[in-house]
């Protein structure tokens, strides 16, 4: 259990409640705690430490860096942190190396995969541990491993690959994301929470035995996703008496002008500079 706990969005899209940050495509967290310091993502490698500085937040003291998935956008940070703030423990997903594209309807394939290789960054100073299995990586911080997709309606986004001619569609089973056990509940952190957010949620209240969810941070992926996902997704949220959904980077504004009308006083945009703290 983690009794104090903080949360604070380093890189997103938009820039929040702090001047003199930068937004970008992107999303990293740091969670801070008794003797914790665990970076959660890089963002794309623009904004993470120039934000972080701003925010008097040093990446040096950070010995733990999570990867959600391999995914640039969130990885993309991780050789700016390893050559300004030394050697890291990186985990991940085994599958967070793997080619991805993003293919459009006219035809145009974008690469999207993380930026780096692998041998790469273990020579930069990256500790890779890279387990597919839900673990605990530091007491009451549970990393939720390859979550298993059991709702009909989490179909995810339809354009991504892992070819550039787009006949692999990329299931993206590398996602996860970061579980706290609080006081209040269980505290989840998504990157873009392709596994999706009820079937993260669900896994998580299965592995750690934990039925209350207090807070979901991050992105949701329900920009990408259908309106008849969003719908589905709202739904079960409320059967689960969320204190707290702080959504940003691929939810979307439609997805957050949703939450926002469906829990009202609970929602707010996770924003660079956001922060979520619990007793
Ligand atoms: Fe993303
Ligand atoms: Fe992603």
């Amino acid at each position: 259990m983690q009794n104090r706990l903080r949360i604070t969005v380093l890189c997103e899209n938009t820039v929040g409640p702090v001047s003199g940050t930068l937004g970008e495509h992107g999303f990293a967290a740091l969670l801070e705690g008794e003797g914790l310091s665990i970076l959660f993502d890089t963002g794309m490698g623009e904004t993470l430490l120039g934000n972080a500085l701003r925010m008097n937040k040093s990446l040096h003291r950070v010995a733990r860096v999570v990867l959600s998935h391999g995914h640039f956008d969130h990885t993309g940070g991780l050789l700016p942190l390893l050559r300004n703030c030394g050697g890291k423990d990186v985990y991940a997903h085994p599958g967070v190396f793997s080619r991805r594209y993003r293919v459009k309807d006219n035809g145009e394939s974008i690469p999207i995969g993380i930026p780096y290789d692998e041998h790469f960054l273990r020579g930069m100073g990256a500790r890779f541990d890279l387990d597919h299995r839900f673990r605990e990586i530091a007491r009451g911080v549970f990393l939720t491993g390859e979550v298993p997709r059991r709702t009909p309606f989490e179909l995810g986004d339809r354009g991504m690959f892992r070819d550039a001619n787009g006949s692999e569609a990329d299931r993206l089973e590398d996602d996860q994301s970061l579980v706290i056990k609080t006081a209040k509940g269980l505290v989840l952190l998504f990157g873009c929470c392709h596994a999706g957010v009820v079937n993260t949620i669900e896994h998580a209240r299965e592995k750690t035995g934990e039925e209350r969810v207090y807070a979901l941070v991050g992105g949701t992926h329900l920009g990408f996703s259908s309106a008849e996902q969003t719908e589905a997704t709202l739904r079960a949220l409320r059967g689960f008496g969320i204190g707290r959904i702080a959504a940003g980077h691929c939810t979307g504004f439609a997805a957050s002008a949703r939450l926002l009308r469906e829990f009202p006083g609970g929602f707010q945009p996770a924003n660079v500079g956001y922060v979520l703290e619990t007793e």
